[in-house]
């Protein structure tokens, strides 16, 4: 096995890279420096010459709320860009790791979203990733697209990281209380999909980190964890307007991840604590 990972200076392909060399896979990490997914030649030039067997493709236009008022280049760095990276995978037989998310589900109810529940993106970068899905289950057999949320890792700017900051800064914050969803720690996913390539269980899943909060929830939670004596205060989405409008109703379903014999991924709690830990570690404290 001989694999191609994408965006590996963005969080979850960091994590997918590490997993990778522990394991002792032949594996290659890239991101824009060496291909921009926007230019279907280096793409084809990049994966013709390594010539992997499957690729991990993590790399995406991921600032949603950027992408309102810069939907062209979203759209071709999630969608036309993923169907790019699919005609190479096709031309060398790779199988390929598709990582969507939440935001093609429009939000409503408040039951989990199984993965074949009707799509309805609430935002254009919803609506680009379900165009790169698209590409991925037209053309390609062999692929697993895995949907997760609200994901937070080691290497990149996150929320977790953005409220030690505020904790650290402030009496109190506010936070929206009306979005209900899974935080997901990149490590725990890049495990999952690390799996996942061994096998030939292709199809749609969803993965996140187990459980479901509220931002709110999850803010007191970072606070806890972070020992940090900073008041949260729940707010509704109303009161917090941002440029890209957001589901309520995040909540995905794993039932996909039991039917194959995959793993659950450990409580969004736990999966928070040992994040905190490495943060500590990385910073000194625990040496
Ligand atoms: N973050 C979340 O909360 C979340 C939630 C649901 C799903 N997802 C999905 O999970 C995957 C991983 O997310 P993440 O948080 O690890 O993302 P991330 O940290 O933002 O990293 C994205 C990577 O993609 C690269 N990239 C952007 N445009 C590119 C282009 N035109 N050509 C080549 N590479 C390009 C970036 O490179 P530069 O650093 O050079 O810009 C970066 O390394 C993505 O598919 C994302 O859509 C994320």
């Amino acid at each position: 096995m001989r694999v191609l990972v994408t965006g590996v200076r963005g969080q979850l392909g960091h994590d997918v890279v590490l997993h990778l060399r522990e394991a002792g896979r032949e594996c290659r990490g890239v991101d824009q420096e060496d291909f921009d997914l926007t230019d279907a030649a280096s793409v084809m030039a990049c994966v013709r010459e390594y010539r992997p067997t499957v690729i991990v493709h993590c790399a995406a236009y991921t600032a949603v709320d950027r992408a309102e008022s810069d939907a062209d280049l979203c759209c071709r760095v999630n969608g036309q860009g993923t169907g790019n990276l699919v005609k190479a995978a096709l031309d060398v037989d790779a199988a390929l790791v598709y990582v969507s998310t939440d935001y093609v589900f429009g939000g409503d109810g408040e039951t989990p979203f199984e993965t074949d529940a009707p799509k309805n993106p609430r935002n254009v970068y919803g609506m680009s990733k379900l165009q790169g899905e698209m590409a991925v289950t037209a053309q390609m057999e062999k692929y697993f697209v895995v949907r997760t949320s609200w994901v937070y890792g080691l290497n990149g700017k996150n929320f977790v990281r953005t409220m030690l900051r505020l904790g650290a800064e402030r009496d109190e914050v506010s936070v929206v209380c009306d979005q209900i969803g899974s935080p997901t720690y990149s490590d725990d996913l890049a495990l999952l999909l690390c799996r996942m390539i061994q096998t030939r269980k292709y199809g749609v899943y969803h993965a996140t980190n187990e459980g479901f909060c509220s931002w709110a929830e999850f803010a007191e939670a970072i606070m806890e964890e972070g020992g940090l004596k900073c008041r949260v205060r729940p707010i509704p989405t109303s009161e917090y307007p941002t440029p890209a409008s957001r589901p309520l109703n995040s909540r995905l379903s794993k039932e996909s991840l039991d039917r194959a014999g995959f793993p659950r991924l450990p409580e969004w709690r736990e999966a928070l604590k040992a994040y905190i830990r490495c943060l500590n570690t990385e910073n000194g404290k625990e040496r």
